[in-house]
């Protein structure tokens, strides 16, 4: 099939619903289904969870809309976008080194948990849950998670796999992907919510997730539901920029962020509500577990419901990894685009070939940050592992940075009739939310950004 061009020649999404389904691809991911209860579980649950939701909206939201417009404005690449969007000034391109050198940093340690997953999956599919105890789960996630070789072997799967697709292409590969895994998510996560509502105690599981007590709420709380809110949007970094650049003219982008928030937003509650029910349903656990919630506490869970049949346990275990395999590659194959598109669009190389460049580097950093589980965990920097330095470093620190540069950008050094003409397809549609779209864009989302920094830096003591 040849695929579809559009400005210079440039790949587009075919359909504007394949648009929504990439960037809600991007967007729904391990963020939603691993991050999110295991930042909400330690945090105090439902008031990490308004404050996350308060992000959504007032920030996240926006800076997606930002990153569509300026996107799909410029059309070709980031780099370009960003120098027509400004009318020309050169001195805008180097915001393109944002999602090229952040899709490296993204993905080494995205993947790990990646292939964690896999790993996981593939035990679920052989069969490996059934009969197996809490001291068995405990001690078979702490052992494969730091042994040096095993889990860097599934980084490489998760990887390749993510190469494989991206090397097809916009429409064949990343617009196709999302076609075929995103419906099939849905349906996973409606079956898996409806067996953890008709648990005994998902009432008090429900409690947790949605009655707040702020009493839990700090500064490192409202940091990390700004941190959450922004990484599970994948806003900041410039990877819906990159996917904006190949949506078609007539893409309604405020509809879109909606829509694509909206969903991101819905599956993170709905892990929520999967996970948390189940975990109060088995006396003895506890939602704080952490990054192990998912690993240890839930295959846990799985032996314990429905009277602990092995055919439910085979069932609900091969759903669950199977549905965080391809929500991570969803996002994998985003945050490979950003990185490689660079290198092909800009350095002349082949897609493939810019594609593999990206997948071996990620693999290098991959490892290193796997190690971080194991043999490495005291190497640190910062006071911290490679692991959670890349994570800290996306999510608490070039994300809101990025998207703070992207709304100054947007609301102070563009032509508002620039901004309103990509916001309304040159006056083709209406949109309502314009005024305050640009109210946030010119002052709520930096100055948020920068109170938040300036209280994570010391400077008052707003939580405490
Ligand atoms: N939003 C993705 C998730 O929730 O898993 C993660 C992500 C994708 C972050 C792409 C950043 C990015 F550029």
């Amino acid at each position: 099939m040849v695929e579809k061009k559009q400005n210079g020649g440039k790949n587009v999404f075919a359909t504007k619903v394949g648009a929504i389904l990439a960037a809600a691809g991007s967007a729904v991911g391990l963020g939603n289904i691993w991050r999110f209860p295991t930042e909400a579980g330690t945090h105090g649950g439902a008031a990490f969870i308004l404050i996350y939701v308060g992000f959504m909206l007032f920030l996240a939201m926006p800076i997606m809309v930002t990153e569509f417009a300026i996107g799909r404005h410029g059309g070709s690449d980031v780099a370009d976008a960003f120098e027509k969007m400004s009318g020309g000034r050169k001195g805008w391109r180097w915001m393109a080194m944002f999602p090229v050198v952040s899709g490296f940093l993204v993905l080494s340690y995205y993947a790990v948990v990646a292939g964690w997953t896999m790993y996981y999956a593939f035990e679920a599919i052989t069969g490996g849950f059934v009969g197996k105890g809490t001291a068995d789960f405990t001690a078979d996630f702490g052992s494969f998670v730091s042994s040096p070789v095993q889990p860097v072997g599934w980084t490489a799967l998760v990887i390749a796999l993510t190469c494989a697709i991206v090397a097809l292409g916009v429409q064949r590969g990343i617009e196709k992907g999302a076609k075929i895994m995103m419906p099939l998510l849905f349906v996973f996560i409606v079956f898996l919510m409806g067996c953890s509502l008709s648990l005994p105690n998902a009432d008090l599981g429900l409690q947790f997730l949605f009655c707040p007590d702020f009493s839990k709420v700090d500064g490192s709380v409202v940091l990390s539901a700004m941190g959450q809110a922004l990484f599970s949007l994948s806003v900041g970094l410039g990877c819906l920029c990159t996917y904006a650049c190949y949506f078609r003219k007539d893409v309604d982008l405020m509809k879109d962020g909606v829509t694509v928030a909206g969903i991101d937003t819905m599956v993170a509650l709905f892990s929520g509500v999967i996970i948390f029910p189940a975990v109060y349903s088995v006396p003895g656990l506890s939602p704080d577990a952490g990054p192990s919630l998912v690993f240890v506490t839930l295959p846990n869970v799985f032996q314990e419901l429905f009277g602990g049949s092995p055919v439910m346990v085979y069932v609900l275990s091969v759903v669950f990894y199977l549905l965080l395999v391809m929500a991570a590659l969803t996002s994998s194959i985003s945050m490979l685009e950003m990185s490689a598109v660079y290198f092909h669009a800009k350095r002349g190389m082949s897609r493939p070939l810019a594609v593999v460049l990206v997948g071996v580097v990620c693999l290098v950093l991959g490892t290193f940050c796997s190690l971080s589980f194991g043999e490495w965990s005291d190497v640190k920097l910062f006071g911290m592992t490679f692991f959670d330095l890349f994570d800290y470093l996306v999510a608490k620190f070039i994300m809101p940075l990025g998207g703070m540069l992207m709304c100054v950008f947007l609301g102070w050094v563009v032509d508002e009739k620039v901004m309103r003409m990509e916001m309304t397809n040159h006056g083709s549609i209406k949109s309502p939310m314009y005024p305050a779209f640009r109210l946030i864009v010119r002052y709520v989302a930096p100055v948020c950004i920068i109170l938040v920094f300036l209280n994570e830096l010391g400077f008052f003591s707003f939580f405490e």
